[in-house]
């Protein structure tokens, strides 16, 4: 019999960003995860994805720095694309949604459809912005949800309820390009009769998940959907942005982003075909109903990848061409936060992956964000979290295992595995341990309960370390050198299998211990069993997981407070705006410090002729006999404010500087204090 064929694809990211921690949390880390088990299984898996590069998030990107939405692109594919492989992301091939082989897969599904008299062509009435002089794509038009009340609903679309409605239904619309109330103007648009496969649909949901499982969250979503009735969606927009719309009676209309993003599931498996010299190699998996389609994605996908997607499928496979697979299963997850708010790449509110492991390593990472998967409910990233599970788990469970057992094994046994010949109910106990867990952790691993399955793992460490403990070969090195072999030998095959089934959460470690024991990964299925033979030389140990200090953390929590979002991202004020600020050339006469206040000096500064008393935060960086004589900048148009009982009336300009101190802004004395400063 013929292996099953598995295909995994993770979410396209929008290449408009860099990702952060609550994107790995949602639809990468898990699917990672699942895939290195399954490879491990020896399964035929491939797993893909890529950059979603085209839709308004990218055009709203790309007008923000007025640039090209091609350079948008081409920054964050490269960007995310990086961040993937750091983090340790085994794709098997990482697409974009701009090359050709993905407009001409888009291409002949519209055109598909469009033969065959599938779509409905539509005149509707969307919003046209009369100032901008366009018509407005759903993101770019804000106003109140007709069904929840939400203020920040999209056109037609809430995120709150995920409601889906006619733009005409939206209160109060807001243009987000320039702020006026747009008017709702006449269009045309292709239709897709989504509606029509609502009954196939409802079916294939109940069928699979009556097969595999579904989450219960995935599942009363879409009977949610259902209930509501599906509608007709327009697969078109007036955009110039994206894919064209491949029939002369439409000029400057482009294929809607959803439409064309599911199926560069496909383009991007077409890509790794040629690559391979195989060019037909994806048919082998798309087009073959027995496929187990697995495609994880973050809640807020749930719509498109349960409905929109299977019923684009489903159409195609009522025509005469070859028959596309279904997802057999959409295991979506809930979403992370970042210190109990939601993250914001505006309000400067978490952390990219980049930035992330430019300070640490992918492994503590990795196994931090897979120990707290928000597998059924939103979960939170908490920085002392990360530390704890690195130093009180990683590092004092995991790490102390293998530590003492190769320091122990090298000093008493001339770092070769000893024998393990003699057994009591101690060690039988153990061994039987050790071979329950690869199943144990297959059946979590196969439901997609990853987060229990890798908890569950690090309770085999603390059992190995409890086992060393209670067999006190400290002693028994002394007392029964063949029970103390014994001991060892069982530490042994224990981190041999740890080393196997943690590989998949974090590989970088797992491929460390197989260096340490000089030994190659076996099968899932093997490891568990006695596979280090008596006499087996290992080689010398290495640290693997350091503990993170209080102040490396402290510095991360302080940071999150105090740095402005990135000026890349940052909305564009006008000439007008910034001179509303009023920055001034004033001289420091007085300084003191503020009582039982360490960051605060109370400063009284000159404006030309007139005094002032500020408050400033600048006690940790600055003496107050140092900043007495400096002509500093000040903001002299700010409204006073109390800070610790004191009334400041201004603000001094200060930078922090790579140590983290702060440096204050000053001019020479050629400068006259009052000047202003623009
Ligand atoms: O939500 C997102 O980031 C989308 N770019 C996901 C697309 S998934 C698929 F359709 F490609
Ligand atoms: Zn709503």
């Amino acid at each position: 019999m013929s292996k099953q064929k598995i295909l995994v694809t993770s979410a396209l990211p929008y290449a408009n960003g860099p990702i952060h921690l609550g994107h790995l949390s949602g639809a990468y880390l898990p699917a990672d995860i699942y895939v290195r088990y399954k490879r491990l299984k020896g399964d035929d898996i491939i797993y893909i994805c890529g950059s979603d590069e085209h839709g308004v998030p990218i055009t709203i990107t790309a007008d923000k720095e007025d640039v090209n939405p091609q350079v948008i692109i081409d920054r964050y594919h490269e960007i995310n694309k990086k961040a993937f492989e750091r983090f340790g992301m085994s794709f098997d091939n990482y697409s974009r949604t701009s090359l050709p082989i993905h407009h001409e897969t888009a291409k002949d599904f519209f055109l598909e459809f469009y033969n065959r008299g599938i779509l409905i062509e539509k005149k509707t009435n969307q919003f046209y912005d009369e100032k901008a002089k366009m018509f407005l794509p759903d993101r770019y038009v804000e106003g109140t949800c007709p069904k929840c009340g939400y203020e920040e609903a999209r056109s037609d679309e809430c995120e709150n309820c995920g409601s889906l409605y006619d733009p005409s239904e939206l209160k109060n619309p807001k243009s987000k390009i320039t702020g006026e109330t747009p008017s709702l103007r006449e269009t045309s648009h292709f239709y897709f009769p989504i509606g029509k496969y609502q009954p196939a649909l409802e079916n294939y949901v109940e069928e699979m998940n009556k097969k595999y499982g579904w989450k219960d969250n995935v599942l009363q979503y879409c009977r949610g959907w259902f209930k509501e009735g599906l509608k007709d969606r327009a697969i078109t927009r007036d955009l110039d942005w994206g894919i064209k719309v491949p029939v002369d009676s439409s000029p400057g209309k482009v294929i809607y982003v959803w439409f064309e993003a599911v199926l560069g599931y496909i383009s991007s498996t077409k890509e790794y075909s040629q690559k391979k010299g195989e060019p037909d190699l994806w048919k082998r998996y798309w087009q073959d109903l027995e496929t187990k389609y697995v495609a994880f994605i973050g809640k807020d996908n749930i719509v498109f990848h349960t409905i929109i997607f299977p019923a684009i499928l489903m159409a195609w496979n009522e025509g005469e061409k070859e028959q596309y697979c279904l997802p057999q299963n959409v295991p979506a997850n809930e979403f992370l936060n970042f210190e109990g708010k939601k993250f914001s790449k505006s309000r400067n509110w978490g952390i990219d992956v980049t930035d992330f492991l430019n300070l640490f390593p992918a492994d503590p990472l990795r196994y931090t964000l897979a120990a707290n998967l928000p597998e059924t409910r939103d979960t939170d990233f908490y920085w002392k979290e990360f530390q704890a599970r690195n130093n009180n788990e990683l590092a004092d469970i995991f790490g102390n295992l293998i530590n003492r057992t190769f320091t122990f094994v090298h000093k008493h046994f001339e770092g070769k595995v000893p024998s393990g010949g003699k057994t009591e109910k101690i060690d039988d106990e153990m061994l039987k341990l050790i071979s329950e867990y690869p199943s144990r952790i297959s059946s979590l691993f196969e439901n997609y309960r990853i987060k229990e399955g890798v908890l569950e793992i690090m309770n085999l460490a603390r059992a190995g370390n409890k086992y060393f403990n209670d067999s006190e070969p400290w002693k028994t090195i002394r007392s029964d050198k063949e029970k103390c072999a014994t001991t060892l030998n069982i530490c042994l095959q224990a981190i041999y299998s740890l080393a196997e089934l943690f590989y998949p959460v974090i590989p970088f470690s797992s491929e460390k211990i197989f260096m340490m024991l000089n030994a190659k990964p076996i099968s899932w299925n093997e490891c568990g069993k006695n596979n280090l033979a008596e006499g087996h030389k290992l080689n010398p140990a290495e640290i693997l997981f350091s503990k993170i200090e209080d102040e490396i953390i402290k510095t991360q929590m302080e940071k999150l407070q105090s740095e402005p979002a990135s000026v890349k991202t940052e909305e564009k004020i006008s000439y007008e705006d910034f001179m509303k600020t009023h920055l001034k050339v004033a001289e420091v006469i007085e300084a003191g410090k503020v009582e039982k206040s360490e960051k605060l000096l109370k400063l009284k500064v000159k404006i030309g002729t007139e005094e002032r008393h500020v408050i400033a935060g600048i006690a940790k960086s600055y003496s107050p006999e140092e900043i007495i004589g400096k002509r500093v900048v000040i903001v002299a148009n700010l409204q006073p404010a109390k800070l610790m009982g004191q009334v400041s009336e201004g603000m001094i300009l200060a930078a922090e500087n790579k140590e983290g101190k702060l440096e204050i802004l000053t001019v020479s004395e050629l400068v006259g204090s009052g000047t202003r400063v623009k």
